[in-house]
């Protein structure tokens, strides 16, 4: 406690970023480290996974305790520990993991798993002090494309999901083949505001009739039939437009999916969430399909759509006063269901 205040700290790393925050009363940021890893794996064109685990292990208590400082506060005014324990690479979660669990044993401190989704879903909590469930979610990030109905705040229902790349996947491989670097996704962004979102026919993937479902390697691979065409000819290349025309494409199936599940569950509020929330296309589609329906939507500002620890720590607030808290035998669950957050983590 800390001026009477429940105060949550929320430790993730399960990909590339290493990020610890402290949080008060499971909706106030105190303080959001992030130490990312983008530069070292830039040169890779990608996240790789060993490298991941070793930078972890050296940035881990470094940022622990610089989110300590910056709040103003020390361990002890700590009375919950919430860690990411899945999805993710198995060695970057053991890290955060082994952490969160030497500090929760040296401490007493009770120790709460997170389901990274859930954490993402969160990030909306914190930037919107009114949100409560229930509503929708779009989670969209490099390893999700979820279409979820959030019952409660620790219940939920996924409606659709990607059945091969997540869409921010898909963007960093069009990146990747455009040749302009990792990570894809903002590059792809700003790049499509100088092209023109109608120039290239890319597909839309729809799936059976009603499916919530999504697939981006038809896309993918439309793209790079493109590129492969044109350059077999000899022909110029304009990637503002293939980036623009790729961009639409994927945002107007996300965008339409979105709608069906939000009139078809009665939902009169989206939320936004995952690190793809930050692209600003999706942002007009899906804002002005809203404004059509008079749905509100709920987006959480680019520092809380990437991954981060204070979207861990609102999670872990509201597990804990739902009695949802682990013990030592909490592992990291690579492969996670959502629907399992409540029983494997
Ligand atoms: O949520 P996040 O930080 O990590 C995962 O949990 O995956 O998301 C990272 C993904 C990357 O694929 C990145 O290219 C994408 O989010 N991304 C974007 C934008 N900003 C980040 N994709 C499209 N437009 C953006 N503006
Ligand atoms: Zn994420």
């Amino acid at each position: 406690m800390k001026d009477g205040q429940f105060i949550t700290m929320g430790i993730e790393s399960s990909c590339d970023e290493t990020a610890v925050a402290v949080v008060a009363e499971g909706r106030t940021v105190l303080s959001n480290i992030i130490s990312s890893q983008i530069d070292v794996h830039k040169v890779f064109g990608g996240v790789v996974p060993e490298i991941a685990s070793r930078h972890h292990l050296q940035n881990i208590g470094s940022v622990y305790q610089q989110a300590l400082d910056a709040a103003g506060i020390t361990i002890e005014d700590v009375d919950a520990i919430g860690v990411t324990c899945g999805p993710g690479l198995v060695g970057a979660l053991l890290i955060g993991l082994a952490h969160a669990k030497a500090v929760a044993f040296a401490t007493g401190k009770p120790l709460v798993g997170v389901h990274h989704i859930q954490g993402h879903i969160s990030a909306n909590y914190l930037s919107s002090p009114e949100l409560a469930p229930p509503f929708l979610a779009l989670v969209v990030s490099g390893g999700h494309t979820h279409i979820i109905d959030v019952k409660e705040y620790n219940r939920f229902e996924v409606l659709g999901q990607t059945r091969d790349d997540a869409v921010g996947e898909a963007f960093d491989k069009v990146a990747r083949v455009l040749g302009l670097g990792y990570p894809g996704g903002p590059l792809i962004d700003a790049l499509a505001k100088k092209g023109n979102p109608q120039a290239i026919e890319f597909p839309r993937v729809y799936l059976e009739k009603d499916s919530l479902d999504f697939s981006f390697s038809g896309i993918k691979t439309g793209v790079l039939n493109y590129l492969n065409g044109k350059r077999q000819k000899g022909l110029s290349v304009c990637e503002a437009d293939v980036a623009a025309s790729f961009q639409q494409a994927v945002m107007e199936v996300i965008v339409a999916k979105t709608m069906t599940a939000a009139v078809s569950r009665r939902q009169k509020r989206i939320v936004v969430a995952g690190g793809v929330a930050a692209n600003s296309r999706l942002r007009e589609l899906l804002g002005q399909a809203c404004r059509e329906r008079d749905i509100a939507m709920y987006c959480p500002p680019p520092i809380l759509c990437t991954d981060n620890g204070a979207m861990i720590a609102c999670a872990a607030y509201y597990k804990y006063q739902a009695g949802m808290i682990n013990d030592f035998t909490l592992d990291a669950h690579p492969g996670l269901p959502l629907q399992m957050q409540e029983k494997a983590c």
